[in-house]
């Protein structure tokens, strides 16, 4: 059977479903061209803001790994170890707008069937400060960026109106996504923070205002190791810290949990999954529960800083799983497994009669005072 990787995602056509998270391998207009010369199907770019941007005097990225046999958890580099996270607390792009507006027409120029998104970023404290979303979004289509990602989740910001502190506000991000609608001809994608305790609630704020679709995740917000020895974390500057941002493969099981929320709650909308992305397999349990594209960061960093061998990868796993599984193209295996997660009383259990999810029993309220839904569960499974 033949088998296609192309997609369409938010009307726009992608030659395979793999992008390159806005983050380092997407810093420079040089960077942007190796990728897509390798085959990216999109590139988001690092984020363009309009403040100034000063990052930390020392490492803005390392790389926790682990040690199998001893449980071991460092940064140092040794041998025999596996990748854990990556650990981040680099700001936005320190690029200014006027640096990116002709790389971003260069780019497409000589990339014109490859999709280009700008990541774009500014405060919502002010209408100054919401117009200044209206200027990144109108500068960067003007050049010929195919969609606009909203960063509403960089972890870093000590500003209230900034980052992910305007992704933990569903009405900033109803508000500053309406405001970038009102110039955009192009789709608007939201990226969410996964620092927030039901991210369906911003997710709905996003769509409210207009969004066409959702990228989710950010990076975790999480401290670097302090090292036993020296009894400095890991990561310092003058021995502080702040907390930074975590990715790679300790947070794929954890954006997955939020990509399930999301795409049960709407099954109409476009998602764009990120979170530690390195193999096939990882994307697959994003298309599975409903993502359309899929954006990777820490694992293309590590390979030649924009990830030739990893695309490869994906693009040859991919393939080779359609074959396996009689797919043509990703919309027969999309949101396949979406239903499957299910709140905990549906699960089965080996005495069905005798379980009361929770409710029933000395000192508890019956389930019928409490009425949280189905209690006690049908047998439930897989559809046919
Ligand atoms: C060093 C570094 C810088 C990043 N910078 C940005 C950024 O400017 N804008 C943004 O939206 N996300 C940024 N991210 C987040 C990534 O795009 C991505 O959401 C996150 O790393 C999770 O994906 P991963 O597990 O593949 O790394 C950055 C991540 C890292 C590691």
């Amino acid at each position: 059977m033949a088998t296609q990787l192309g997609v369409t995602f938010t009307g726009l056509h992608f030659e395979n479903p793999f992008l390159l998270a806005s983050a380092p391998p997407t810093e420079s207009d040089s960077n942007i061209m190796r990728a897509f010369d390798a085959g990216w199907g999109g590139v988001v770019t690092k984020t363009i803001g309009l403040h100034p941007v000063v990052n930390v005097a020392g490492p803005k990225t390392k790389f926790l790994r682990a040690t199998s046999d001893t449980g071991q958890l460092s940064m140092q580099k040794r041998p025999g170890t596996a990748l854990h996270s990556s650990w981040n607390w680099e700001l936005i792009s320190d690029k200014t707008l006027d640096w990116w507006v002709p790389r971003i027409s260069r780019i497409k120029q000589a990339h014109p069937s490859r999709i280009l998104v700008a990541s774009i970023m500014a405060g919502s404290g002010s209408d100054q400060e919401l117009a200044h979303w209206q200027t990144l979004a109108k500068a960067c289509q003007d050049e010929g960026a195919d969609a606009l990602e909203l960063n509403l989740s960089c972890p870093h910001m000590d500003r209230k109106d900034m980052g992910s502190n305007i992704g933990k506000d569903r009405e900033l991000i109803s508000i500053v996504t309406q405001v970038v609608k009102e110039v955009a001809r192009v789709p608007v994608w939201a990226k969410l923070t996964p620092s927030t305790t039901d991210i369906v609630l911003e997710a709905r704020g996003a769509f409210r205002g207009g969004a066409d679709a959702i990228t989710s995740s950010n990076t975790f917000p999480s401290l670097p190791l302090i090292d036993p020895e020296t009894l400095e974390f890991e990561v310092n500057v003058d021995g502080y810290v702040s907390s930074g941002g975590l990715g790679g493969p300790a947070i794929l099981p954890l954006s997955l949990a939020k990509m399930a929320q999301l795409t049960q709650a709407f099954p109409d909308k476009s998602f764009s999954g990120i979170g530690g992305i390195a193999e096939f397999p990882h994307a697959l349990n994003y298309f599975l529960l409903g993502c359309g594209t899929v954006q990777i960061c820490t694992a293309a960093m590590l390979d030649h800083a924009i990830g030739p061998n990893v695309l490869r990868k994906l693009q040859t796993g991919m393939q080779a799983a359609m074959e396996r599984h009689g797919w043509a193209s990703l919309d027969d295996f999309r949101g396949h497994m979406r239903d499957r997660v299910v709140v905990h009383s549906k699960i089965r259990r080996p005495d069905a009669e005798s379980y009361h999810g929770g409710y029933v029993g000395e000192g508890y309220a019956s389930s019928v005072d409490a009425a949280i839904g189905d209690v006690p569960p049908a047998a439930v499974g897989p559809k046919a």
